[in-house]
């Protein structure tokens, strides 16, 4: 069924009664602007959300809302202005530990093959190059790299790349990922292929994500959980509870059932994107 909220407060309050383990991820009325001298421009206005361990949300909302300014925010690059990040119940000073973060751009060095890459972050914190090697290699297999481990970035395709960069987050074996539309300049194959490995990696290790997308259709059929954003300054706007029973492995299969089209139009309403 289709549940909806207008804010995550409700939410903290029942955390606070049940008295369960801390989640990865709490996000406390953050507000964030930027100082631009002549003006300050509110970018997030009141937002709170909570990611669970084994969670799975998408965040849609307008362009220029303030996702990207979220995401920085959460993963301590930006410090909010008001309001409490607690990774797993911490409020942490800079970047917290053992969150993988992707952008939209690959970012592969050009000069390092696909298992070079894939092992920077193994390298940069002092994991021997025998085992770096080996949990490189092996992510690359999971992800249908095989046959590309020695090729270097310039010889493969966008999904491959892609492909390569997200090797490179999860052999780090973060416990949440922050992804920021990483597979948007993607075609609609890559993306749907990717992202259905990407999610069968994420459950099965029981690991908690955090995806911004442009897509609704995408949004929907991955996500425990979509959060929709209003504009700037952006707030939480909707949410909703993404329940298909059974079986969500295929992606496509899902896409044909009734539940999947009322849940996009319904998220394409809120989003409130027609023609200004
Ligand atoms: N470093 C900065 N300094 C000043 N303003 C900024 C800065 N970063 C972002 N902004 C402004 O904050 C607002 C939100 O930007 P942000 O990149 O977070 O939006 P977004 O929702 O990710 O957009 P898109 O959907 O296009 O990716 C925009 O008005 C942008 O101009
Ligand atoms: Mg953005």
């Amino acid at each position: 069924m289709m549940g909806r909220a207008d804010s995550g407060e409700a939410e903290l309050t029942q955390r606070a009664r049940v008295g369960t383990a801390d989640p990865p991820l709490i996000v406390e009325r953050v507000a964030k602007s930027f100082d631009l001298g002549s003006e300050i421009v509110p970018v997030i206005a009141d937002l709170s959300l909570t990611l669970e361990q084994g969670q799975i949300i998408s965040i849609v909302g307008p362009s220029g809302c303030g996702k990207t300014t979220l995401l920085n925010t959460l993963c301590g690059l930006l410090a909010p202005d008001a309001g409490h990040i607690r990774w797993h119940g911490r409020e942490v000073r800079g970047q917290p530990q053992n969150v993988g973060y992707m952008l939209q751009k690959d970012l592969l060095l050009p000069w390092r093959t696909a298992l070079g890459n894939t092992m920077l972050g193994l390298e940069i914190r002092g994991v021997g190059a025998a085992e770096a090697e080996n949990r490189s290699r092996a992510m690359l297999d999971q992800l249908g790299l095989h046959g590309f481990v020695d090729h270097y970035p310039s010889t493969l395709s966008g999904g491959m790349r892609q492909r390569v960069a997200l090797a490179r987050t999860l052999v780090n074996d973060p416990d949440v990922l922050l992804l920021d539309e990483p597979f948007a300049a993607l075609d609609f194959q890559s993306k749907l292929l990717i992202e259905n490995d990407m999610v069968g990696l994420v459950r099965q290790r029981g690991r908690s994500l955090l995806l911004i997308t442009h897509d609704i259709e995408e949004a929907v059929s991955l996500a425990d959980r979509v959060i929709v954003l209003s504009k700037r300054p952006t707030r939480v706007k909707a949410v909703y509870e993404i329940e298909f029973g059974g079986d969500r492995d295929d992606m496509i299969a899902l896409r044909e059932n009734p539940d999947f089209s009322h849940y996009v139009r319904r998220i394409w309403a809120d989003l409130d994107v027609g023609l200004q």
